[in-house]
């Protein structure tokens, strides 16, 4: 378990660590309210697609608590879900938790207080597997990993982006624990730094060797040091395993290519969305023009001048060795084989049964 929690639930609110102040400040927030939720998911204040999918999943929960007898019940949770779908248009997580929400309160029938026992529980679960999910992908995942290995991570993927452990950052974590002696260089991430100030943090905290660069150096980087592999996380797989992430990803995977470093996508399954088909189905987040005229207070560029700022890019599948997940890694051709991954057993015995 890490030294803190990125997302917690306290039986009628949910607590969440403010990642806009880190590493300033360590700043609890107390949600109570399912408005709340979708505004924390708006602002960044939870970010990750795990961790969105976590909070929005609360935010039902929060929603349903408070129903009384002069409510009409699907006409609040549609509500409730309809403001969470819209928060994020990215990250499949939130729309694959709130899919699950949506089986149990869609046609219920029962007491309300039923309703909101029952979705509770549901959330505790979606919580608990994410913890579950991301130990097993780190062990899948480290089996990649050389001993002394040099690696290059975008974003942040830590247990601040999921409930705990992480998803690229977690492989990273255990193959540290398991005393391989990684370094691991962080790509700050602009415009928003959560390579800086996020997962540096972590990985302080933690005592992972690692060094900070900014985006545009990872090809003299792959250059000069010996970069063993690539790890990032991802906000949605499409069917052929192209995939959504942080901007600047798609540019590290065209320099890892040319270097000849292979360049990993470390996710759940529920990050994987086999009804978008391809890269260009998966709906791009275009965020504020402030997020890159400005560093905190300060102006950067000219507050005239015009702004594009895509959240995320899409990686085309041709250019990832290997999409590792909490079932196993998979590899080229991604459209049969992440088919058939969800033809297996079903994801949580196969958890459970590897410890
Ligand atoms: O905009 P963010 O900070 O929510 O973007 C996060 C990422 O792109 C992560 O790589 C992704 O969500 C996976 S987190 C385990």
């Amino acid at each position: 378990m890490s030294t803190f929690r990125s997302i917690e639930w306290k039986k009628d609110k949910l607590v969440l660590l403010d990642q806009r102040y880190l590493p300033e400040k360590t700043l609890y927030l107390e949600l109570k309210t399912v408005d709340e939720v979708a505004k924390a998911i708006k602002e960044m204040i939870v970010r990750g697609a795990p961790a969105i999918g976590v909070a929005a999943a609360y935010g039902i929960v929060l929603c349903a608590q408070k129903l009384s007898k002069s409510h009409d019940p699907t006409r609040e949770l549609q509500r409730a879900d309809d403001l969470l779908r819209s928060s994020r248009p990215t990250a499949v997580n939130l729309f694959w938790a709130l899919d699950r929400m949506k089986r149990i309160w869609q046609g219920f029938v029962g007491s309300i207080d039923d309703l909101k026992m029952i979705l509770e529980k549901e959330a505790i679960s979606i919580e608990h597997e994410d913890v579950q999910m991301n130990k097993q992908i780190a062990k899948n995942g480290a089996k990649l990993v050389p001993t002394g290995a040099r690696i290059i991570h975008h974003c942040n993927t830590g247990s601040l982006a999921t409930v705990d452990y992480g998803t690229a950052l977690g492989v990273i974590r255990y193959a540290h624990e398991i005393g391989k002696k990684i370094h691991v260089f962080l790509d700050e991430t602009r415009p928003r730094l959560q390579g800086a100030r996020l997962s540096a943090w972590e990985m302080r905290e933690l005592g992972i060797p690692h060094t900070i660069i900014v985006d545009g150096a990872s090809g003299l980087v792959m250059k000069r040091f010996k970069i063993d592999l690539v790890f990032v996380g991802a906000d949605r797989i499409a069917a052929n395993g192209d995939t959504a992430n942080k901007i600047g990803t798609y540019n590290l995977a065209i320099v890892a290519k040319y270097h000849n470093v292979p360049f990993y996508v470390v996710a759940p399954t529920s990050t994987i969305d086999l009804k978008t088909p391809t890269g260009t189905d998966i709906p791009i987040e275009e965020r504020s023009p402030d997020e890159i005229r400005r560093i905190g207070d300060n102006l950067v560029a000219p507050k005239e001048s015009p702004v594009f700022n895509p959240a995320f890019d899409i990686t085309p599948a041709e250019l990832i060795s290997g999409i590792v997940t909490e079932k196993g890694i998979v590899y080229p051709p991604f459209k049969e084989n992440l088919r058939q991954l969800f033809e297996k057993t079903p994801l949580l015995k196969e958890v459970t049964q590897n410890g």
